[in-house]
């Protein structure tokens, strides 16, 4: 079913300000010639079924050709398809079906780090030290009486350090390269002309090709001190960190948005995890990004007085639009976040999440209750595959199946994050769920739990009250809805644990009301309230013409605890 886009969007050219935007894990998503692994055939034959979700676009996860030490996230060559995933054909037939639905693509753009066999690391690693191919990465001789230990003391970000010595052309011993990942992923020096000039070519080669936006990983993480200096691990991000957050490298997003500008209606977003606001804030706006994805909002607990928080600092950022992300393929999924006893999370601290109970009943009451949140906030939202089917975190993954670098690197210590990249399930009733076509070759490349027979597209298309009923409505809602298409969102007073809002009225461009009751119906026009109830006891609705949609079912009249409505106010 083919959904055009939002009479509502303010111009074409800034359709990201409002997207929703469906995030597709290309590995995971769905196998088209049955080999277990998600390809481009895959994605292109399920193009139907992203367009009657109702999203406007997709993020591709990286599909360039890659050794995959990191699931595609070092990348051997920026201007082709990994033979996996397809051909640079299929990629164009892609961009184009896609476009054929309405549906934009964004891919992801890696320029912190290469590949160890990408051929400028390949040449680096010939023409040997003080040489001009060395640097465009970070090579430097090690400390110690003979060069033994390594140039500082960075440690990676996937475990051990950052450092790997490499043998020099004669056999010998030699220098040493900087990988703030896996050692497959040599860091670039930005301070190098080639690099930059490399990639605003590879933006191009893309923008050419019909690409509509760029996601920029690791984004803060580019430019170094040039003395690597020891940390201390107490320096904040910023000017005075060696690698984070360093004031030059906004000189490379101002290229890379000149870049952008050449062409008609195309984005940057940056990946930044960045806890000052003020810092992430200088990311985006005029002249440099899009937008930057809002991690404080994914990390935030399922708690009204902390959500209601990150909304206001996220919606003061500059006058970027905001971005919702609730998951991603870094982080575990949202269903099974919200269903343990701590329902924040954060990246560093895996571990002791992963040992908490998880009540996966709670975890999807919450997750739909968080969906209809989300959804209702101006801006753009980023929906992560599987997000819309309720899939959780699988957490007992063999440990012999794990693939993160993470898992291995930390000898075992960070479970890592393959547990929210198990492949789809699309329908029947065991593994591989339609992943794969009948008589695939290989099982899906990570075990899919035989619960998910509840949870296919097929199941969950057939029974009314699914989760992903739920995404659909609201999509739809979000989109065709008037009430959504402005910037304003109204907040009412409202009871501790509930969380109370108003889009809409005067034209989608807000209403008088702020600070008074989210029982109170006055105000000219009609408006959306959005009334979220994270407390423990059901609590009443203020008066309204229609409940547009809820998350689960009202109670009397009242709204149960972890549930969240979408009610029209006239
Ligand atoms: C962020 C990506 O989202 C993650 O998956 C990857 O491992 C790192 N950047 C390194 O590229
Ligand atoms: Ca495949």
């Amino acid at each position: 079913m083919h959904v055009p886009s939002a009479p509502s969007s303010p111009s074409p050219d800034s359709w990201w300000r409002t997207a929703a935007i469906y995030q597709l894990y290309v590995r995971s998503f769905a196998d088209g010639n049955g080999d277990g692994i998600g390809d481009l055939a895959g994605a292109r034959a399920q193009l139907p079924y992203l367009a009657g979700l109702g999203i406007d676009a997709i993020w591709f996860n990286p599909w360039y050709p890659s050794p995959m030490a990191d699931a595609g996230y070092d990348i051997s060559d920026y201007r082709s398809i990994d033979p996996v995933f397809g051909t640079l054909a299929d990629a164009d037939a892609l961009i184009g079906e896609a476009h054929a639905h309405g549906i934009k693509i964004i891919i992801d753009v890696v320029p912190n780090h290469s590949s160890d066999r990408h051929r400028w690391f390949i040449e680096a690693l010939a023409a040997g030290p003080g040489s001009a191919a060395r640097d465009r990465f970070w090579f430097r001789p090690g400390r110690g009486t003979s060069g033994e230990l390594p140039p500082n003391n960075w440690q990676s970000i996937f475990g051990g350090p950052a450092w790997t010595r490499v043998t020099e052309a004669d056999g010998a011993p030699g220098e040493w390269y900087l990988h703030l990942f896996a050692p497959g992923q040599p860091d670039y020096n930005w301070g190098s002309a080639d690099v930059r000039r490399e990639f605003e070519d590879v933006l191009r080669f893309w923008f050419s090709r019909g690409v509509d936006g760029i996601r920029i990983d690791s984004a803060a993480l580019l430019c170094k001190d040039a003395a690597l200096p020891d940390v201390s691990g107490a320096e904040p991000p910023g000017p005075a960190h060696p690698y984070t957050d360093r004031d030059d490298v906004h000189s490379i997003y101002r290229a890379w948005r000149a870049v952008a500008d050449e062409y008609d209606g195309r984005m940057l977003i940056g990946e930044v995890w960045l806890p000052d606001a003020t810092r992430l804030a200088r990311y985006v706006g005029p002249g440099e990004l899009h937008t930057v994805f809002n991690f404080p909002y994914l990390n935030c607990p399922w708690d009204a007085a902390a959500l209601r928080q990150v909304i206001d600092e996220t919606l003061a950022l500059a006058d970027a639009p905001a971005t919702w992300v609730l998951s991603n393929h870094d982080v575990d999924r949202v269903v099974s976040r919200y269903g343990r006893p701590d329902t924040a999370f954060s990246l560093d601290r895996r571990p002791y999440f992963h040992a908490l109970p998880v009540d996966l009943a709670l975890g999807t009451r919450r997750a739909r209750a968080a969906a209809l949140l989300t959804m209702a906030l101006p801006g753009s939202v980023y929906v992560y595959q599987g997000e819309e089917l309720g899939l959780w975190e699988v957490q007992d993954i063999p440990d012999e199946l794990r693939q993160d670098p993470i898992w291995a690197r930390t000898l075992g210590a960070d479970p890592g994050r393959d547990g929210s990249r198990v492949p789809l399930p699309w329908s029947g009733t065991e593994p591989p769920f339609g992943f794969s076509p009948a008589g695939a070759a290989a099982a899906p490349w990570l075990p899919q739990p035989k619960e998910w027979r509840d949870l296919t597209v097929a199941a969950e298309s057939a029974g009314y009250g699914s989760m992903l009923h739920l995404y659909r409505a609201a999509l739809r809602l979000r989109r065709f809805d008037p009430e959504f298409s402005g910037t304003a969102l109204t907040w009412r007073r409202s009871p501790a644990g509930v969380l109370a809002f108003d889009r809409g009225g005067e034209g989608g461009q807000g209403r008088p009301g702020a600070g008074q009751s989210w029982m109170d119906t006055a105000g000219p026009g009609s408006s959306v309230r959005c009334v979220a109830n994270l407390s423990a006891a059901p609590v009443g609705l203020p008066p309204h013409a229609a409940v547009l949609l809820a998350s689960g079912p009202l109670d009397g009249g009242l709204l149960p605890p972890d549930t969240t409505a979408w009610l029209r106010i006239e």
